[in-house]
Parts: C-alpha cells; sequence; structure tokens
C-alpha cells in the first residue's frame, strides 16, 4: 500500500507523541523511488549534491539550476513523499526579495513541499517573507556548510556556553520568524535536546545526536558511495563504491575476454534469412 505523504501537521503531531521521523537525501529519480520503497518519511534534495553528485569540494558552487533539476528527478522518483529544496548559496542572502523568488521557483518548477536555508538570526527576515508568501521553510543551524569558510571548516559547532547559547537564540529567532521545522547539525547531543525541548516545531538530527525529532542522513553516506572524507556523524550501512568498482572489473575483464556478451545477450535474425544475406553477399 503506498504511504501517504506527510504534511507539517503530521509532522507536528510526530513531535508531540514523540515519534521519531527518519528521513534521507536524494538527488535523482532512482535514489528517491528506493527511498519512497524503503519508507522514508522525507527526501532532502540537499545542495551537498554538489559534492555527491558533481564532484565540487563543497557546496558553494552549486546554483539554483541545479537544486531544480535535481529536485525535479526526485519528485518524480517518490510522488508521495514529502520533499524538501534546499537553497543553495547566494540563492537567499543577497536579498529578501531574492529569497522569496527562489524559494518559489522550487515550488512552482520542482513541486517541491518545503524549502530549507541556512543560517540563524541573520536570515530571519528571508525566513519570515517565504513563510509570508505561503511556503514552508526549514531552519538549518550548527555547522552551516556554505559558510563553512567563517567556520573555519566543516567543524562541530555549539560546544561552549557561549557558542551553545548563540544557537539557542538563533532557533528561538528561526522558530518566530516562521519556520515550521529546524535542522540541527554537528552539535553535541546535550544542545540538541534543549533546542529540541525549547522549541515547539520538530528539531531535527544529523550529527547532533539521539534526541531530535527526527534524523537526516546523507545517501551517499549511507550507501559507502562518498569517499572524499567521512565526518564523525557517519554511519555506512552498504559499501556500494565496492560494489559498483566489483562489477564494472567483472564487465571490463569480460568484455576483454569475448565471454561477454553470450548468445543469451545477443538478437536473433528472423528464420532463413542468414543463408539468403551470405548469398546476396557471397561471403
Ligand atoms: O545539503 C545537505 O545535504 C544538507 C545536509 C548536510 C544537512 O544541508
Amino acid at each position: 500500500m503506498e504511504k501517504k505523504k506527510l504534511s507539517r501537521i503530521d509532522l507536528k503531531k510526530m513531535k508531540d507523541s514523540g515519534q521519531k521521523l527518519v528521513w534521507i537525501t536524494a538527488y535523482d529519480y532512482w535514489t528517491a523511488h528506493f527511498a519512497e520503497q524503503a519508507g522514508m518519511d522525507m527526501i532532502l534534495v540537499g545542495d551537498s549534491l554538489g559534492m555527491c553528485i558533481y564532484g565540487y569540494e563543497g557546496t558553494v558552487p552549486v546554483t539554483m539550476d541545479q537544486c531544480i533539476w535535481h529536485s525535479e528527478a526526485v519528485r518524480r522518483g517518490a510522488p508521495s513523499i514529502f520533499v524538501i529544496g534546499d537553497m543553495p548559496f547566494l540563492s537567499y542572502q543577497v536579498s529578501v526579495e531574492e529569497a522569496v523568488r527562489n524559494a518559489g521557483r522550487f515550488y512552482k518548477e520542482a513541486n517541491v513541499d518545503a524549502i530549507k536555508l541556512e543560517g540563524g538570526q541573520r536570515v530571519c527576515a528571508q525566513i519570515k517573507a517565504i513563510a509570508d508568501g505561503g511556503m514552508l521553510v526549514m531552519g538549518h543551524i550548527g555547522l552551516t556548510p556554505q559558510s563553512s569558510g567563517q567556520l573555519g571548516g566543516f567543524k562541530a559547532q555549539g560546544r561552549t556556553v557561549e557558542t551553545a547559547q548563540e544557537l539557542i537564540k538563533d532557533a528561538k529567532a528561526i522558530e518566530v520568524a516562521g519556520a515550521f521545522a529546524l535542522l540541527v547539525e554537528a552539535v553535541p547531543p546535550e544542545v540538541c535536546k534543549i533546542l529540541r525541548n525549547q522549541l515547539a516545531i520538530p528539531v531535527y538530527s544529523i550529527g547532533a545526536g539521539p534526541d531530535a525529532d527526527g534524523q537526516l542522513m546523507i545517501c551517499s553516506d549511507v550507501l559507502g558511495i562518498f569517499q572524499a572524507f567521512t565526518p564523525k556523524f557517519v554511519k555506512k550501512y552498504e559499501n556500494i563504491a565496492e560494489k559498483t568498482i566489483r562489477a564494472f572489473k567483472k564487465y571490463a575483464e569480460e568484455a576483454r575476454s569475448g565471454s561477454f556478451p553470450a548468445d543469451e545477450h545477443t538478437y536473433k535474425m528472423v528464420k532463413g534469412e542468414l543463408p539468403k544475406l551470405k548469398e546476396v553477399l557471397s561471403v
């Protein structure tokens, strides 16, 4: 039976009843299709696609068009999952007007259910304007990859009293601005637990421990595809890289030796046509 797509109200009910939500990133039709079959609650078309699909060193080069194309493919692969489009670098920082227009592109062109953007108090005007435009916005604080340069690299956040207090201020401001949920990345579990308890909106974790309203993981990490580096919070549930290389090597070996393609992989001529062709060609 096809699972019913969750709504903002369902997400809030899940938080209030203590039911954990599980979501994953996806960037293409097939991964989204498999995520739907596996019963995921939500999908993020993360700008992590810059690293996981395009091989960039970070997320900064990712464009709005790339995010839209991948979100469209994901929507086709998972028509009944709540899909979130990720606003890439410079799609919302320049002005509130640009932020609303770009959030709207995700809705109009890729049929997403919500958008996500990074940052705390400094992006609250954008969050408010997008929410006022009738769209669902998720906040994202802690390790925010688009500003990793400012953070001094891909580093855990909120590990001191001052920085934890700053995160709490950011989280509350995001809620007041009208976000429907908050994602917290690479933050100590104790800080995430405080955020979850102090906010009425759902608070989800990626690398912020178990005391959240749900968990997000990057698909390429779960599958063991991404090889450039492995953050501390990642658990690899498969080693698809190894399996892929093994399959490619076997194919190359068989094609070189001539054992592939075998008879069952070829098309037959219509009965009686081969002798006639040979006669015509005198071969
Ligand atoms: O782009 C992404 O996948 C994200 C996660 C790292 C949270 O924003």
